[in-house]
């Protein structure tokens, strides 16, 4: 089910944070692509968005773990992937797909 997330694209290199049916997301345009995942490090309960990216990995702000945008793979063995969401622009809007 898409769901409109933000009213525009975010700028280059930037997170956007939302809240989508309830869920805590953001999103993100990195390199030119768009994308979007569940705004809560899987370590524990803090919001990404605090962090940075790296590449096509988000950094966490509180223990330095990193999360592939586009798969969600984490950057340690024993810590849950990132939930990520696919994500569409469409006459300038953000949709993802919950
Ligand atoms: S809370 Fe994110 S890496 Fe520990």
């Amino acid at each position: 089910m898409w769901v409109k997330a933000l009213d525009s694209a975010p700028k280059e290199g930037t997170m956007v944070a939302a809240t989508v049916e309830g869920k805590k997301i953001f999103v993100t345009l990195n390199n030119g692509s768009l994308y979007a995942a569940e705004n809560r490090c899987p370590h524990e309960d803090i919001e990404l968005t605090l962090g940075c990216l790296k590449g096509n990995r988000v950094k966490c702000s509180l223990h330095g773990y990193s999360f592939d945008l586009s798969t969600g793979y984490s950057s340690e063995e024993d810590i849950d992937n990132l939930c990520t969401y696919s994500v569409k622009q469409q006459n300038n809007k953000i949709y993802i797909n919950l």
